[in-house]
């Protein structure tokens, strides 16, 4: 099969055949089908979209380039949850443990970050020695063993999604529906998970900021699940403003240690709560959300959730308690002030702007093999809607002697508004499924 006739029937706006899909997808993981080529036929997708079949064909080639795991002797639910990603979202990182003490299996395959977005693997990363990038059979030995697993996409568990993440991130093909549905999609139904919970964005920080796109995404996500029996909910979740205080790698590795210490921002352990307990109710271990709600901060509140972080950065590689090295060390920063500019309320106008600043201060990858620094970070000091001075400090800028500090004053500058209380939508806007 000529893939120029691939890329040239979605630049005409037709529908790829199984047959195709499968070529394509077959030969760009193999390594015979060139990232140019791949390129193009992704902008024809970003351009034309995709039909519902043709999104199913292709999100199923994408799960079966690798391994598709099943656990039959677990001994108990295999669920997990994926966000759209966002800024600040670090969810994930404490969610797991924590559901993993309420009797839960938690095979998670996380990503990078993306675009203006942080990246669940690389925060992680950012704890000395912990590694996500486990074969099958590691994976699957990790989440016998502690009950939760993070990995990454690798030549064995969805290498199609491993180089297509890759190659939207530096091409600027993010923010497509079908291209977010079927990346997301395709390592959760690989992953072996028998329920899904999915966090979809919106607003100025998530890639489909309106609301009603975010929830068509989240329809066609269930659908998806559906064609493979899954079981999935969708809660569509504000990200008109970052989630919790911390943007930057280590910090929010150390934000979520609070949080599964019972402390912490209250919207971060509000969604972890509301997402875990969908969990826990979808796999069957709580009665209804609400009690799946309180088990879940019952287990963040008694260390038995922390604990189990403990168990899987140990078996992950890390030592428990260690949670950053020299790089990541707050006191190894420079740190400065950015100040209110005049009085009123704390507003978002462009969230995408706070995370695109904490890329300019070296914590955001353009390309694949760009390292990140672990410890920059835009530590806020107030929420959206916070009355505020002049002259108050609304976060400090935590940087690397200057690198990238001006260009990220002035993404914050463009990020943030002061003026009438705004009006915020509520941290969960719907939940469907
Ligand atoms: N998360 C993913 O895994 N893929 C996307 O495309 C967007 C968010």
């Amino acid at each position: 099969m000529d893939v120029r006739d691939i890329i040239a029937t979605k630049r005409d706006g037709g529908s790829l055949s199984v047959a195709e899909i499968d070529a394509f997808i077959s030969g760009y993981t193999a390594g015979s089908i060139e990232d140019y080529h791949a390129s193009a036929l992704l902008m024809g997708i970003f351009l034309n979209g995709m039909q519902p079949e043709e999104l199913g064909h292709w999100t199923a080639a994408m799960m079966n380039s690798g391994r598709v795991m099943r656990f039959e002797n677990l001994g108990r639910p295999a669920a997990d949850k994926h966000s759209t990603g966002g800024v600040g979202d670090k969810a994930s990182i404490p969610l797991a443990p924590a559901v993993a003490a309420c009797g839960v299996a938690v095979p998670m395959i996380s990503g990078r970050g993306l675009g203006h977005t942080g990246g669940t693997l690389d925060k992680l990363e950012s704890i000395p020695g912990f590694c996500t990038e486990l074969d099958g059979a590691q994976f699957e030995r990790a989440l016998s063993r502690v009950g939760a697993v993070f990995g990454a996409q690798t030549s064995d568990l969805v290498p199609a999604d491993r180089k297509l993440y890759a190659l939207r991130n530096a091409t600027g093909l993010v923010p497509s529906m079908p291209l977010i549905a079927s990346s997301i999609m395709s390592k959760k139904l690989a992953e072996g998970a028998e329920s899904l919970v999915l966090d979809v964005k919106f607003g100025s920080g998530a890639f489909l900021p309106d609301p009603e796109k975010g929830a068509e995404l989240g329809r066609q996500m269930i659908l998806l699940a559906k064609g493979l029996k899954v079981p999935t909910r969708v809660l569509l979740t504000a990200m008109d403003r970052p989630l919790g205080l911390m943007v930057g790698h280590t910090r929010e590795i150390l934000e979520s240690v609070a949080c599964l210490e019972g402390a912490g921002p209250p919207d971060l352990r509000s969604l972890v709560c509301a997402l875990g307990g969908e969990m826990l109710h979808l796999a069957g271990i709580a009665d209804s959300t609400c009690a799946g709600e309180s088990r879940i901060a019952a287990s963040l509140d008694d260390g038995s959730a922390l604990t189990a972080f403990e168990n899987i950065c140990a078996q992950q590689g890390a030592t428990p308690g260690v949670y950053f090295d020299e790089r990541g060390d707050p006191k190894n920063l420079d740190h400065e002030p950015f100040l209110a500019e005049q009085g009123g309320h704390l507003c978002f106008r462009d969230v995408c702007e706070v995370g695109l600043a904490l890329a300019d201060l070296g914590g955001g990858r353009l390309s694949e093999d760009q390292t990140i620094d672990p410890g920059v970070a835009i530590e806020w000091h107030c929420v959206a809607g916070d009355s505020v001075s002049r002259g108050e400090p609304l976060c400090t800028i935590h940087h690397r002697q200057g690198a990238g500090l001006e260009s990220a004053r002035v993404r914050l500058r463009q990020a943030i508004n002061i003026g009438p209380n705004p009006s915020l939508p509520p941290l969960i806007l719907d939940r469907f499924g």
